[in-house]
Order: C-alpha cells, then structure tokens, then sequence
C-alpha cells in the first residue's frame, strides 16, 4: 500500500520479467532515436528493408524509407512457426452464460485469409478505404487485418455513434465497402446495428454491405448491395499473400474530434505505425509469453486498434477482448472477467475506475484480482485519490500502475512510466517513451520551468507512428498541429507541466474538446449539429464536472422562434443523440437571450463555465454585451436574492 504523496518503484519480482529495467535506455536512446527504433524495427519483418530510417522536413516526414512490409505477416504468419496453438485472442461475450470464443493464432490466420480473399472478391484492393461499424466481437479484428492484408485502408466507426456521425465518417473517407453486424447485446438488449447502419449510408461511396450475423435478427436487407459475411467465408481458401505495402502507405484512418464542426480522419500508415505499436506494447506493458492482455476500450478508439489488436498480436501475446460492460448484469463484471482468465495486465480509464470506486471494495471481496502484474490507466487525467484506490484495490499495492498519455494522432502511447523502472508517482504520468523528444513550452516558444504549466509538444524525429496527414485535408494539419511553432514542432493541444524529477503530469486540454467517460469529444461538433435547427439561433456547450464520467456536456441554446422551453430543450438532447450518439447527451439544456460575446464576436465560453460553477465573473469590459452575463447566472444559478 502507499499513501498520498509517496511515489512507487517496482519490486525485484516485477523487474525480474520487465524487457528494460536499466535507465541507461534513457541516454542512449535520446542521443540517437533511429538507432533505437532501426533495432527494434529488425525484430520484425520486412519484404524489402529500408534505405533510410527517418526523412523529415517537419511538417512531413516519413520512417523506414523505401522499405516494404505488411503489418497481417508479423501479426500472425510470423508466428505460424514457433507459436501456432499459441492462444492469440479470446473472446468473453456479454451474457454471462454464452461460451467464449478462442483464436489460436493458426486460427485467426486462417480467419483472417478466408476473409481477404472474399474482401478481394468483392472488388477490394489496395488503397480502397473499407468502413467497419462493428461492435466488440471476434469479427472487428478479423475484419481490421483482413483488410490490412489486402493493403486496404480501414476506418472503424465505434458501433454506439449515431448513424449520422458514420455517414458522415464513411463520406469524407469515400468507403466503398462497408463492414457491419445485424445486432449486438447492450445490457441484455439487442441494438439494431444494421439498421442503423443503413441509415448512415446517404451520400456515401458504398456499394457493398457485409453483415456479420451476431444476434439472430430480421435486418432491412438490399439485394445485390448487402452480402452476409457467414456466407462468403464459408467456402473460402485459407490462405493468401499479403500485399507488400510501402511504410508510408496509408493502414488505417481513425476519426477524432476537432476544434471544429467536423471529425479530422488521422491517417495512419503502414511502416512506422507498426513498429511503434508492437515497441511500446512490449516495452511498456512488459508483453511476456504466460501473459493474459486486457484492454477495456472499445476497438472503435486508437487504444483498442494499438493494444486490442495490433500491439498484442506483433508481439505474438494472447489477449482477451469483451462485449459487454463494466457494470452489466452487476458492477463486478469485470472483475470476473479478469477472475475467470487470470488477466495479467489490465488497461482502462479513470472513468471506469471512478465507478467501481463509488461502488465500493465490499463487491470486489469475492474476487482474488492476483494475476494482475501490471496495470494501466488512459483517456483522461487520473486524480490522484483515484490512482491511489487503483493502485491499492486492484493493483494490491504491488502492480505497477502505469498512467500512459497518448492521442489517436500519436498511434502508440508517448509518455508513461515503464514497469520495470518506475517511478510510479500518483497523478503523474511518467518520462517520455525512451528516444521520444517530448518539450513544455509557453506560447512564446520558450521551454516552462519545473512546475509551470505549458503546452505538449514533440519534437523531431518525432515517433514512427504519428499520424502523416488529415484525410483529404491538408490544411487543417498543418493548422492543428504543426502552424503554432513553425512547422518545426507537433502541437499536441494538451496543457502539462513537469516535476523537478522531469516526470510530467498532463492537466487536461488548451481548447475547447472535452471528454465524456473517456470519450474525446468536441463541443464544435455539436453545435453545429444543433445549428442546423431552425428554433436555433445560436448554441455553445461547455463540458462540466461529472463525478463519474469526468465531465459532461451542458448546452446553451438561444432561441429564435416562440417555441416552448420544454419542447426546444427536448429537441436539443434529440439532435446531439442522434448526430452524435447517446454517450454525448447533454446534462443540462438552457435557454438564454444572449451569450457573451468578445467585440470580434467569439463567444466565450469560459464565462459560460464560470457561471455554472459559480465563479466570480471578473473583469467583463473586454465583452461587447456584458449585460448577457447576469442573465445566464440567473438561468444557471435562479434568481439572485435581493
Ligand atoms: C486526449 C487524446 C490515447 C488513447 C485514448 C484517447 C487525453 C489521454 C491521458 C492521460 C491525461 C490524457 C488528452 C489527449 N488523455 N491520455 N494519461 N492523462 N490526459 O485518445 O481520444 O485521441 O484522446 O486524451 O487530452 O489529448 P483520444
């Protein structure tokens, strides 16, 4: 057990199987990065090797110049020798009483060959971009590497967005095939998953719908377009050649939130990303033979992509992934799970990890937890009254707990403390992974002291996985990450600071993004969703502090017809539910005359939090209609007392 303020260094047993427990690394691998990443790049394979490691005039740059590879050789035929009935993945289905589901890795092999060569069939080839809206069942990652085997560019939409917001993702993609399931199990419910799959394909380049039957269901079916995945597997040859791809080919492209209306499709691509996905994995989750890898996320955010997929499979390692929820049908659900299969190595969220907080250690006594050797938090800041509940609950005060910072445009994880070595420091994050040039600076470019907060950048040769563009969108790359300091250096769009041990501790984010339940979200994209409705003159959403979910949205609507409050305030959790998804439905809607606004007419949405939580208000006169502040304090807060 430790307490407030202590920091953590692992035991002489947890270094025993740690890849690196001497910090030499550090220096080493600071004064020449390629050296570090050529090495590791040798541990796989390649079709043709590079002519050069790194080329880089920032804002572009590209790793393992000229060589050749594909990403399914080293995820599964490379281990076809040595680890054939090795258990690659296991699947734990969300009704407690359905069999699980297991892939050796001869399995998925032959699952994922049979696949591809129907993909290819059906027109795909490399380069197409193939959508897939599946939810957490064995055939999400089949299909993922189907597709990279064929050097075709998947882009997962997580299955609880709306049909609007995959629409919108397969449009901007141009997806020409689509990926799908008939249903799935949400609490014991079946989502209609199909349906709204259908919904979601106006306007897009999909010609071919492939559902996955998971849940028995009718679906609305389309003949000649829709194709059910059962049916063109079953007579399927189990074997097929991977495509050499390029290192800068595209692998996948994975929406995220921006600043702005619409999502930015991060590109990833196929050299690099493959070597920073199995490096860190192994690295920092310390990947060894005996070893059961849990990642909670969904496979529809970058975590499950790197460390519910590729991380685990590159390094030859069994992972498990699960259908259901944290809480359903009881809040002990995953500690059964991690029970039941001897999980080792356990990676979630702080929102996760407040939840089984508030529930209480008395639902965790019948369970043992102690096949846990290291455990992982990601998505959001951990407070440190969280990372303490988590070290000593669930870690037994003997796991290394790693708080690991990393972005979807990262691909792999940049900042953590690694197992072997520590330090564990509560609420800090750790030292930047080893030859990766991570800086704090102010605005003016200068780097911040210990202890002064600034924002997160990267500096070349960056890492091999960053992302090397926005789909189809070159101009909102260079004006989100690179035009803050002169192309030189990546913007991460985080605030952090370090310690005077170097350790940085990440505090949240410089714009206007939030997270709901770990989930990156961006205000603009609501509001605009909200935009379009005629009763709506003007919108601005700011996120609040929830307890278990970190922080929620709140919606400020002005409206511009005679509408009733309690019709429009519907309307507005209609719109975000269906444009979004339910995981952004607002806590609270209100309706006020004015926002506040700057004379160059930005709103401010930092006076909007204030008024919500109460703040003094401070100085207004930069505003060019301060009287719209009482307004919304009366609205948050009811009628000031005279
Ligand atoms: C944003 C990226 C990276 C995989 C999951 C999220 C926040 C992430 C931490 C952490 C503090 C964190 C940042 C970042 N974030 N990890 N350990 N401590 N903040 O990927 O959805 O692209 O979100 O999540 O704000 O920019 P994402």
């Amino acid at each position: 057990m430790i307490k407030k303020g202590e920091s953590f260094y692992p035991s002489s047993e947890v270094k025993k199987r740690a890849w690196l427990k001497n910090r030499a690394i550090y220096k080493e691998a600071a004064a020449n990065p390629q050296k570090m990443w050529n090495k590791l790049a040798l541990e796989l394979q390649w079709m043709k090797k590079w002519r050069k490691i790194y080329a880089g005039d920032p804002p572009h740059f590209s790793w393992f110049v000229g060589a050749k590879s594909n990403i399914t050789q080293n995820c599964l035929d490379r281990h076809l020798k040595l680890q054939k009935n090795k258990v690659a993945m296991i699947w734990e289905p969300e009704n407690v009483a359905e069999p699980k589901r297991i892939y050796t890795y001869y399995d998925l092999y032959r699952e994922v060959c049979k696949f591809s060569r129907a993909l290819k069939k059906l027109g795909v080839k490399k380069g197409d971009r193939v959508g897939i809206y599946l939810p957490m069942i064995p055939e999400v990652v089949i299909s993922m590497l189907a597709c990279a085997r064929l050097g075709a560019v998947h882009s997962v939409v997580f299955s609880a967005f709306s049909s609007n917001a995959l629409q919108v993702r397969l449009e901007d993609a141009q997806a020409k095939i689509l990926i799908t399931a008939d249903g799935y199990y949400r609490r014991g419910k079946i989502i209609e998953l199909k349906k709204g799959a259908d919904e979601g394909l106006d306007n897009t380049a999909v010609k071919k719908v492939i559902v996955v039957k998971r849940a028995n269901i009718e679906v609305p079916w389309q003949e000649g377009r829709d194709v059910w995945y059962q049916d063109i597997i079953k007579d399927e040859i189990d074997a097929i050649d991977p495509v050499p791809m390029d290192s800068e080919d595209p692998l996948f492209i994975l929406y995220t939130s921006g600043s702005t209306g619409k999502p930015k499709g991060c590109v990833h691509v196929c050299g690099g990303y493959m070597v920073q996905a199995y490096a860190t994995d192994k690295w920092i989750f310390d990947i060894n033979d005996e070893d059961i890898f849990w990642s909670t996320a969904d496979i529809g955010w970058v975590t499950g992509h790197t460390y519910s997929c590729y991380g685990p499979l590159l390094n030859g390692a069994t992972f498990l992934i699960f259908e259901g929820l944290a809480d359903w049908p009881n809040a002990d659900r995953w500690a059964q799970v991690i029970d039941k299969y001897g999980v080792t190595t356990f990676y979630t969220a702080p929102t996760a990890i407040r939840m089984f907080m508030k529930n209480g250690t008395e639902i965790l006594k019948p369970y043992r937890l102690d096949t846990l050797q290291v455990i992982a938090s990601v998505g959001e800041p951990i407070s440190e009254k969280a990372w303490l509940w988590y070290f000593n609950e669930i870690g037994k005060g003997k796991c290394p707990l790693l708080d690991t910072w990393w972005q979807t445009e990262t691909g792999g994880i940049i900042v953590t403390s690694l197992a072997g070595m520590g330090p564990f420091k509560p609420a800090f994050t750790g030292l930047p992974f080893p030859g990766v040039r991570v800086k704090i600076l102010d605005d003016e470019g200068k780097e911040c002291k210990a202890g002064k907060e600034g924002n997160l950048v990267l500096l070349p040769p960056f890492i091999p996985g960053l992302l090397r563009g926005i789909y189809n969108n070159e101009k909102k790359y260079l004006e989100t990450y690179w035009s803050a300091y002169k192309n030189k250096m990546y913007i991460s769009g985080d605030l952090g600071y370090r310690d005077k041990n170097g350790l940085i501790r990440v505090v949240g984010r410089a714009d206007d993004q939030i997270k709901v339940a770990g989930h990156r979200l961006t205000t603009g994209e609501m509001e605009s969703a909200l935009a379009k409705n005629l009763s709506i003159a003007e919108c601005a959403i700011v996120g609040v502090a929830d307890e278990i979910k970190g922080e929620v949205p709140v919606v400020f609507v002005v409206s511009k017809t005679d509408i009733p409050a309690d019709q429009l305030k519907a309307e507005v959790v209609r719109i975000i539910r269906e444009e979004i998804g339910p995981i952004a439905t607002p806590k609270e809607v209100f309706i006020v005359k004015d926002l506040p606004k700057t004379r160059s007419g930005k709103i401010m949405r930092r006076l909007l939090r204030k008024a919500l939580s109460r703040e003094e208000m401070g100085d207004l006169s930069t505003l060019s209609n301060p009287e719209s502040v009482q307004q919304i304090q009366e609205t948050v807060q009811g009628p000031r007392q005279a």
